[in-house]
């Protein structure tokens, strides 16, 4: 008898951005007339930008010809790629990292949701509340948490993220071996400060735990004295694997690339106590289970370090951020209290009720789609998150009406 992984039993039976588009779905058709904003799923709207599509075409046109046509690529990611996200990224901000530390993905939500794998089925995790879904839905479907109670799963240690503790979870009061982490924050926009990052890497140094940091977010900072990478914080070589992506960075969320960067000291324990590097593990994980990003996206991601590629980018960046402040203003200027939209595209709000409700209330009513803080844990319930990623002519309409109902 085939027998399932019961472990997906426990799961909340759709992923919270697939039950969101269902629900708007579900209004488009008995409201065929009604014009929808959407502010809810970080999808960006905007094109990607020109260096990048041209050096695109030019890698597409590579491909027509056999002198200068691509087979299977190397798994980890083209050294043209690898090298110039090690100088730009990483060493001009005095961050060690070398190319062979850099794995070419096509995105950080299967690179956060995959690395688990490599860690043993019994790790103490700790994961933030609210948090980005696929970090504690991997690991349900992995088999580290018992049922689901109360809004938390039994087995997990939940780093709450509250209006006390300004959105920075407090050091675990219990060992933890697997830390989650989020800057700029998704879903609250709230930032972290070296000083508090440098605590969470001593924490994983003294506890022997590792920190997977995403950092999906970092081009929407704006504040200089904001770590952009895990890596400026000294000793965070050694506990930290960071995820980035070019998805909300240059618009690549339907193109797909992203990488992350295991450091060559960086460690874990067998039972015995005995150290080993994480690096030749998720190569391995990596070269047996994934075949690389084409080349031709591998190139356009590469224009993003262009000169004229840099200009595109900021500009468009500068673009979403002028929505966000104008989201965070409105919604203050209403009288809701929020959190981000100064360095992250995601603006967190204090809705003072049920956030489904309120949720189901822009769209019903305004016909705005914002995501329901509920939906990323128990700690956000009462809160909604408005996205930035749409047009400045549609966040001005969406936010005419959002004061019209409120
Ligand atoms: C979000 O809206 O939280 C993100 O767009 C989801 C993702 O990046 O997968």
């Amino acid at each position: 008898m085939i027998k399932i992984n019961e472990n997906y039993l426990k799961l909340k039976a759709s992923y919270l951005f697939a039950d969101i588009a269902r629900r708007v779905t579900a209004y488009q058709h008995a409201n065929p007339e009604k014009e929808i904003i959407k502010l809810g799923i970080g999808d960006v709207t905007r094109a990607l930008p020109k260096a990048c599509i041209e050096a695109f075409h030019r890698a597409v046109d590579e491909m027509s010809s056999d002198t200068t046509f691509k087979g299977y690529g190397p798994e980890q990611g083209y050294p043209f790629l690898r090298k110039i996200i090690a100088r730009q990224d990483y060493q001009s901000r005095g961050a060690d990292i070398d190319p062979d530390e850099i794995f070419i993905s096509d995105g950080a939500k299967c690179d956060t949701g995959n690395i688990q794998e490599i860690f043993s089925a019994d790790t103490r995790v700790a994961i933030p509340d609210p948090v980005y879904p696929v970090y504690l839905d991997t690991n349900v479907m992995a088999g580290r948490t018992g049922d689901f109670n109360d809004g938390r799963y039994h087995g997990i240690y939940y780093l709450e993220s509250t209006r006390e503790n300004g959105f920075i979870p407090e050091l675990p009061n219990q060992p933890v071996e697997l830390i989650y982490l989020c800057y700029p924050n998704n879903p609250t926009g709230a930032t972290i400060s070296k000083e508090q990052l440098t605590d969470w890497v001593r924490y994983a140094k003294e506890n022997k735990a590792l920190i997977l940091y995403d950092a999906a977010y970092e081009a929407f900072i704006r504040d200089e004295s904001i770590p952009k990478t895990i890596y400026e914080i000294e000793g965070a070589r050694e506990v930290a694997i960071e995820f980035r992506s070019f998805s909300k960075t240059a618009g690549f969320t339907g193109t797909r690339c992203a990488f992350t960067v295991v450091p060559k000291t960086c460690m874990a324990y067998d039972r015995k106590g005995e150290k080993h590097p994480l690096l030749p593990l998720w190569n391995r994980r990596h070269a047996t289970k994934f075949n690389g990003v084409s080349y031709p996206v591998q190139k356009a991601a590469e224009a993003v370090y262009s000169p004229e590629g840099k200009v595109q980018v900021k500009e468009l960046i500068g673009d979403y951020m002028k929505n966000a402040r104008l989201i965070r203003k409105e919604m203050t200027g209403l009288g809701y209290e929020c959190v981000g939209g100064d360095n992250s595209p995601y603006i967190w709000i204090n809705g003072k009720q049920d956030s489904w409700d309120f949720f189901d209330m822009l769209l019903n009513k305004a016909g705005v789609v914002c995501t329901p803080g509920a939906g990323f844990g128990k700690c956000g319930k009462g809160y909604i998150r408005i996205s930035a990623f749409n047009s400045y002519e549609n966040v001005q309409k969406a936010l005419k009406r959002i004061r019209l109902v409120l």
